[in-house]
C-alpha cells in the first residue's frame, strides 16, 4: 500500500515553516530562476501560506506531462529511486523541517522535494531527460561505476543545473532553488560557469554540503533531451570497457 500525504496531520508550525521558506525564496527567485520554474509554479498552484496538497499537484502535473509525486518516507535505495522516475513518479517525502532547522537539514525534506523539484516536472524536455536517464541507469543498476556517473549527471543537472535564458544564467536545479544560501551564491560573481558537457560531468565527482565549485550551464531543456543518445553511448562505453569510477560517496 503506497504511503499518502496525511494533510490533516500537518501542524500550524509545519504550515508556518512552509510559509517562511516559500516567502524567503520567492522574494529573490523570480529574476534568477528559469522561466520554466515560474510557469510550473502556476501549473501546480503553490500557495505562499499553506503546504501544497499532493492530490491537487498530481492532478495538474498528470494533465501536462503525465508525472506525479510518489510519497516515500525519506531517502530510498538507488534502484527504487530510478524505478519510480522511470515510471514518471517523483519520490518525495511529506515531512517538513522544524522552525529551528530553517537554514540546514541533513536529509531532503518536503520543501526541497516539492518546492525545489516539482514545478520543473511541467517541462516536457526536462521530463524526457529525467525519465530516460533513469532508464539508462536501471539497465546498469548493479554496476556501481555506472550508477556513480549517472548520479553525477543527476547532481549537475536536476539538482544543481543552470540554464542560459536571454543572455542571463539562471538556476533550474532543485538543490539551488530550495537553498536560501546557494540560490544567491550561484548567481553571484564568485560562481563559475562551464558549458553542459556529458563527458566532463561523468569525470567530475560531487561534494555534498558545500557550494559547487562550478555550474554546468545548458542553453535549453531540449539540449538535455538531445544529449540522451550521447549519454547512452558513453555509458555503454564505460560498461564495455569495465571502467572503474571512484565513488563520490560510499
Ligand atoms: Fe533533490
Amino acid at each position: 500500500m503506497p504511503m499518502k500525504q496525511e494533510y490533516d496531520k500537518y501542524t500550524a508550525e509545519d504550515h508556518e515553516v512552509w510559509s517562511i521558506l516559500y516567502n524567503e525564496q520567492m522574494t529573490h527567485l523570480p529574476t534568477i530562476v528559469t522561466d520554466a520554474y515560474l510557469r510550473g509554479i502556476k501549473v501546480v498552484e503553490f500557495q505562499p501560506d499553506a503546504i501544497p496538497r499532493f492530490s491537487l499537484i498530481n492532478e495538474a502535473l498528470r494533465a501536462v506531462t503525465g508525472w506525479s509525486i510518489y510519497v516515500v518516507p525519506g531517502l530510498i535505495d538507488n534502484k527504487s529511486f530510478f524505478e519510480h522516475l522511470s515510471n514518471k513518479e517523483f519520490p518525495s517525502s511529506t515531512w517538513l523541517r522544524k522552525k529551528s532547522q530553517l537554514k540546514y537539514i541533513e536529509e531532503p525534506d518536503m520543501f526541497h522535494d516539492v518546492f525545489g523539484h516539482i514545478p520543473l516536472l511541467s517541462e516536457p524536455f526536462f521530463c524526457k531527460f529525467l525519465k530516460e536517464l533513469s532508464d539508462i541507469t536501471l539497465k546498469h543498476i548493479d554496476n556501481p561505476s555506472i550508477v556513480e556517473i549517472m548520479a553525477r549527471l543527476y547532481w549537475y543537472t536536476v539538482e544543481f543545473g543552470m540554464i542560459r535564458e536571454e543572455g542571463q544564467v539562471k538556476m533550474y536545479g532543485a538543490g539551488l532553488i530550495s537553498s536560501p544560501g546557494e540560490s544567491k551564491f550561484c548567481v553571484s560573481d564568485e560562481a563559475v560557469y562551464v558549458p553542459y558537457d556529458v563527458k566532463t560531468i561523468f569525470e567530475t565527482p560531487y561534494i555534498k554540503d558545500k557550494y559547487q565549485t562550478k555550474y554546468f550551464v545548458i542553453n535549453s531543456y531540449k539540449e538535455l533531451a538531445d544529449s540522451l543518445p550521447q549519454i547512452g553511448e558513453l555509458v555503454e562505453w564505460y560498461a564495455q570497457n569495465e571502467v572503474v569510477v571512484e565513488l563520490s560517496y560510499s
